[in-house]
């Protein structure tokens, strides 16, 4: 009998230490989520004004979002995503655009293309990686100055075969020991301008901030 009654109260206070553990998480999660989304935009915008300085628009680029829709191969998004414009007045100066590479090393590298009116690449940054250290990893703007090679380039600047690592008989760089990273990447920027010349109307001339 006593074991009995020892073991309900055993459960009884295991009931409450979980009840008690899993209320203390969910607050916590709750308080930390406003502070973890404002430190995540704080990042973004970050990013976003690397690529299209402020001196090159006068909106928030941060504001001025488009959704883009998930598979389509150009970008390569597993999930919808939001791209972003930079405005001088009602004008379109530039696009932001996500894009994935999911053939790297490691899985999915995520990037930001920046391509302005013109059809130039504004800047490439990458949004997250699984690259091996030392290898891949020199695609992250921290690590090398790669990822700046795109500036300026366009699809005619290098001409279309140009578009591909020296390896493959283009004009990007890979690394020493490290060709699947560089070449993953150099295919996404590529197919992200020209998703970019395929989709101009909408990207480049819609008159409002945001019809998403
Ligand atoms: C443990 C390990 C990690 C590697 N990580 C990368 C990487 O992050 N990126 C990469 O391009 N190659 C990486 N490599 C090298 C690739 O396997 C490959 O040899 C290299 O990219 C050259 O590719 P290629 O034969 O197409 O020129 C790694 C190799 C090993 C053994």
């Amino acid at each position: 009998m006593r074991t009995l009654i020892s073991s309900a109260i055993g459960a009884a206070l295991l009931a409450v230490f979980a009840a008690l553990g899993s209320g203390l998480i969910s607050g916590v999660h709750e308080q930390t989520k406003a502070p973890i989304a404002a430190a995540e935009r704080a990042a973004e915008a970050k990013q976003l004004l690397e690529i299209f300085p402020d001196a090159s628009h006068d909106n928030q680029l941060i504001d001025d979002t488009i959704m883009l829709n998930a598979n389509d191969p150009l970008l390569g998004l597993r999930t919808p995503g939001i791209g972003y414009r930079a405005r001088v007045g009602s004008q379109v100066a530039g696009v932001i655009l996500p894009a994935t590479a999911r053939d790297g090393y490691s899985g999915d590298i995520r990037l930001l293309v920046g391509v302005d009116r013109t059809g130039a690449v504004a800047g490439v940054r990458v949004l997250s990686h699984r690259e091996t250290p030392g290898l891949g990893d020199k695609i992250d703007l921290k690590k090398s100055s790669w990822i700046l090679s795109f500036d300026r380039k366009t699809l005619s600047n290098p001409v279309i075969q140009g578009w591909a690592v020296t390896k493959d008989g283009g004009d990007f760089d890979a690394f020493t020991g490290a060709t699947v990273t560089p070449r993953a990447v150099v295919a996404a920027v590529k197919s992200a301008i020209e998703y970019s010349q395929n989709n101009r109307s909408t990207l480049f001339e819609m008159p409002e901030a945001d019809e998403s």
